[in-house]
C-alpha cells in the first residue's frame, strides 16, 4: 500500500460541495485585525498574503470574517468585501493560496448589535430588536459599552440580504472558491435565530420558522448568486459568546438544518459547545446534525489531533477545523500528520498590527534547524 492510501482519512482528499480539497483539515476563520483601515478596510498587504500563503497546507482555508457593509463591522481593522478596492485586495490572497495547492472560501459577516458607532463610521449598529448585548466594543477610543441597536425594518432586512448576495458575488470575483455565511457566535444572523436577542412580532420573529427566515433568505440569495455547492454556513447552537442564548436550541437549529438540506448547500461548520471554551455545553445533539445534514459536516472547537483522527475515522465529521493552532503553527497539517509538537499561540499578538505573532511563527523545519 502506498503511503498516501495508508494515511489516516484526515489527511486524504475529499470534496466539500463543489470544492475539492487535498485533506480534511480546515483553517477556521480568525479575526486578526490587520487590514488597511485608513484606506477603507482593505486586505491584501504583502503581510496578509504571506500569512495566508504560509497556511495553505490546510485542505480548505476559511478567511477571517469579512464584513458585507460598513455597519457590519465590529472590530478594528477587519477587512470588508463590499467595495471594489476590497475585492482587488483579496485577489493576491486567493491567488497565493491556490498557487500553494489549497482552497479558500470567504467568511461573509455582519456583526449586527456587536458594534459601536466608533467602528461603523458613525452609523448605529443594527439588530432584530432593541436589545443591547452586555459587553464592550474595542475601538480606537478604548473599550465602549455596546449600544442599544437600531431595529431593522423589513425594507432594511431586505437590504442586508442583498448585501450578503453582493458579498458572495464579490467573493467569486476575488477568486474565492465559495463563501461561508457567518451564522454563529451571536452576530447578526444568530441574533435573529436565537430568542435572547429576537423579540420581533412580525414574520422575522416569534416562531422558530420566523426566526430562521432571515438566515434562509440570505442562504437563498447567496445560493442564487454563486451556486449551492460553493456555500456553507457556520453555526453555534449553544454558545454563550456575545451574550446570546436560546430557550430551545435543538428545535431552532434542528429546523434550520432540515431547511438547509432542501437548499443542498456544501457544508455546515459547527462550533460544538462554547466558542473557544468548554465543549460540554448541553442543549444540542451534534451527532443528530451530522446524521441529518446531507452536505459536509465540518466540526470545530477544541479538537486535538486524536479527536480529529477519531472524528473522521468514525464518520462523526467530514472535516475538522482548527483556529488557534493554525495561528501558531503555519505548517499544522505536517505537524498533525507526523505527530510533531505544536507551538502555543500568544494571545497578546492576536489583534495587534504588524508581523509579530502573525507571519513569524516558525514551521517545524525552521525551528528544528
Ligand atoms: C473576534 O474577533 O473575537 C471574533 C470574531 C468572530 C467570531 C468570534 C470571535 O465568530
Amino acid at each position: 500500500m502506498s503511503a498516501t492510501s495508508s494515511a489516516p482519512k484526515l489527511f486524504q482528499p475529499t470534496r466539500i460541495g463543489d470544492i475539492e480539497v487535498a485533506n480534511r483539515i480546515v483553517m477556521a476563520p480568525l479575526t486578526r485585525s490587520r487590514a488597511d483601515e485608513a484606506r477603507g478596510d482593505i486586505p491584501g498587504s504583502a503581510m496578509n498574503v504571506e500569512y495566508y500563503r504560509q497556511r495553505s497546507n490546510a485542505g480548505l482555508i476559511i478567511s477571517e470574517g469579512t464584513q458585507v457593509s460598513p455597519v457590519g463591522k465590529g472590530y478594528m481593522a477587519t477587512p470588508g468585501i463590499y467595495s471594489a478596492a476590497q475585492v482587488e485586495g483579496w485577489k493576491p490572497i486567493t491567488q497565493a493560496v491556490h498557487a500553494a495547492g489549497s482552497k479558500i472560501v470567504a467568511q461573509i459577516w455582519h456583526v449586527g448589535r456587536i458594534s459601536h458607532p466608533e467602528l461603523t463610521g458613525g452609523a448605529q449598529p443594527i439588530a432584530p430588536s432593541a436589545v443591547a448585548a452586555q459587553g464592550q466594543a474595542y475601538t480606537h477610543q478604548g473599550k465602549l459599552d455596546l449600544p442599544v441597536p437600531h431595529v431593522l425594518t423589513q425594507a432594511e432586512i431586505a437590504e442586508v440580504v442583498q448585501q450578503f448576495r453582493q458579498a458572495a458575488a464579490h467573493a467569486i470575483q476575488a477568486g474565492f472558491d465559495g463563501v461561508e455565511i457567518h451564522g454563529a457566535n451571536g452576530y447578526l444572523i444568530d441574533q435573529f435565530l436565537r430568542n435572547g436577542a429576537n423579540r420581533r412580532t412580525d414574520e422575522y420573529g416569534g416562531s422558530i420558522e420566523n426566526r430562521c427566515r432571515f438566515a434562509l433568505e440570505i442562504v437563498d440569495a447567496v445560493v442564487a448568486e454563486i451556486g449551492a455547492g460553493r456555500v456553507g454556513i457556520r453555526l453555534s447552537p449553544v454558545t454563550p459568546f456575545n451574550d446570546l442564548s436560546d430557550s430551545d436550541p435543538q428545535a431552532v437549529f434542528g429546523h434550520l438544518i432540515e431547511q438547509l438540506n432542501s437548499r443542498r448547500i456544501a457544508f455546515i461548520h459547527m462550533i460544538e459547545g462554547a466558542t473557544g471554551g468548554p465543549r460540554d455545553v448541553p442543549g444540542f445533539d451534534y451527532a443528530w446534525a451530522r446524521q441529518h445534514f446531507k452536505g459536509a459536516y465540518i466540526a470545530n472547537n477544541g479538537y486535538t489531533r486524536e479527536m480529529a483522527l477519531d472524528a473522521i475515522e468514525s464518520g462523526r465529521a467530514d472535516a475538522v477545523s482548527f483556529g488557534r493552532p493554525f495561528i501558531s503553527n503555519p505548517d499544522l497539517v505536517k505537524r498533525l500528520r507526523e505527530n510533531l509538537p505544536l507551538n502555543q499561540p500568544n494571545p497578546q499578538t492576536f489583534y495587534t498590527p504588524g508581523p509579530e505573532g502573525y507571519i513569524d511563527y516558525p514551521t517545524w523545519d525552521q525551528q528544528a534547524r
